[in-house]
């Protein structure tokens, strides 16, 4: 090694990462616990939580349990929830008529946690698979193989009202039917809900991540005439290859009155996050789904990467991408 061996450079970027002072002024995005929404499984019944085997760190909560992890996330400052029912197979049909029942488990833990935590900002998911037998997002036709738009839409409409009657403060439209946003607002402002704000799943990709949370919420779809065992989501979800499509529908929710763009999955669309960051004025909300905690986790839980470090990451480069604001199960974890 030559001793006097010296660049001649005038640019030494690596002054800024002397140490962990200059590395935190010069520090570009930072997640606080209040940028986060934490997605929440609920079920029936008096007894406590029971953690979800595909999801280690997450369970399903009764409305009591509930209360007690809103607490908690407020005290850490976690201020938003969106809750999630596992619906009894009992009250699940064809028509997901359980869906506009304003004694729903879904509708009961909104005004729950409204009436205790006022504060604590309700994002009420707003589309049918959780109530529909056959596990997809709205009502399918007779050949079983097609969603019907329009016939769908009114029934989210009456869920919309029902849910911002319990007190939700954002109405989450995440079935992707066409127009939906633009009538649930219509049925919202007569029914004088004008402040009930509509968060839009402008972009909800046909996703293989969404695994773990189909079991959670037993949602997987089943069924259909075409012999499949599971009728995928094609015919509404977007297709991952495709961006321009994304921005179609994000412009198309927001001119139909949406508040918030929503993007989803997160981690492996970026792109997404950054191009309709470029395309709107409006707060982009990007969620990090059930298959993309559950890969982290399992890793970390072999021992191949750090929990703590991984989540973290994950997490600011969504916030990095463009998102203002992240539904992400780790919410509760980063917030400690
Ligand atoms: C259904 C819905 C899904 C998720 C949120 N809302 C699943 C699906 O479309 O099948 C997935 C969330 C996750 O995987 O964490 N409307």
């Amino acid at each position: 090694m030559n001793e006097n061996f010296k660049l001649d450079i005038k640019r030494r970027p690596r002054r800024l990462r002397k140490n962990d002072s200059v590395l935190s002024l010069c520090e570009e995005n930072r997640v606080l616990p209040s940028d986060l929404i934490l997605p929440v499984f609920l079920k029936e019944g008096r007894n406590g939580a029971d953690e979800i085997s595909y999801m280690p760190g997450v369970f399903r909560h009764t409305v009591d349990s509930l209360l007690r992890l809103c607490d908690s996330l407020s005290k850490r400052g976690v201020m938003a929830i969106a809750p999630f029912p596992l619906v009894e197979n009992s009250k699940k049909s064809i028509r997901a008529d359980e869906a506009l029942n304003p004694k729903s488990l879904a509708n009961r833990a909104i005004s729950a946690v409204k009436r205790r935590f006022p504060e604590m900002v309700v994002v009420a998911d707003v589309a049918l698979d959780p109530y529909t037998t056959h596990g997809h997002d709205g009502i399918l036709d007779k050949s079983g193989s097609w969603i019907l738009n329009d016939e769908t839409v009114e029934v989210l409409c009456g869920m919309s009202l029902a849910a911002a009657q319990a007190g939700a403060d954002f109405v989450a439209p995440s079935d992707m039917m066409d127009g939906r946003v633009g009538a649930i607002r219509e049925v919202l402002d007569e029914c004088d809900l004008q402040n009930t704000a509509i968060m839009a799943y402008s972009a909800k990709y046909a996703s293989a991540f969404y695994g773990p949370f189909r079991d959670a919420i037993g949602s997987a779809p089943k069924g259909g005439k075409r012999g499949a065992k599971y009728l995928d989501k094609k015919g509404y979800q977007l297709n991952p290859a495709n961006s321009r499509e994304a921005l179609k529908e994000a412009a198309l929710d927001e001119d139909e009155g949406a508040d918030v763009i929503m993007l989803k999955p997160a981690g492996y669309y970026l792109d997404i996050v950054a191009k309709v960051r470029e395309n709107t004025s409006l707060p982009i909300a990007a969620y990090q789904v059930s298959g993309e905690y559950s890969m982290i986790v399992a890793a970390a839980k072999n021992g191949w990467i750090s929990l703590e470090r991984a989540a973290a990451e994950s997490i600011v480069s969504i916030k990095r991408a463009g998102a203002d604001m992240i539904l992400t199960y780790f919410a509760d974890f980063l917030a400690k």
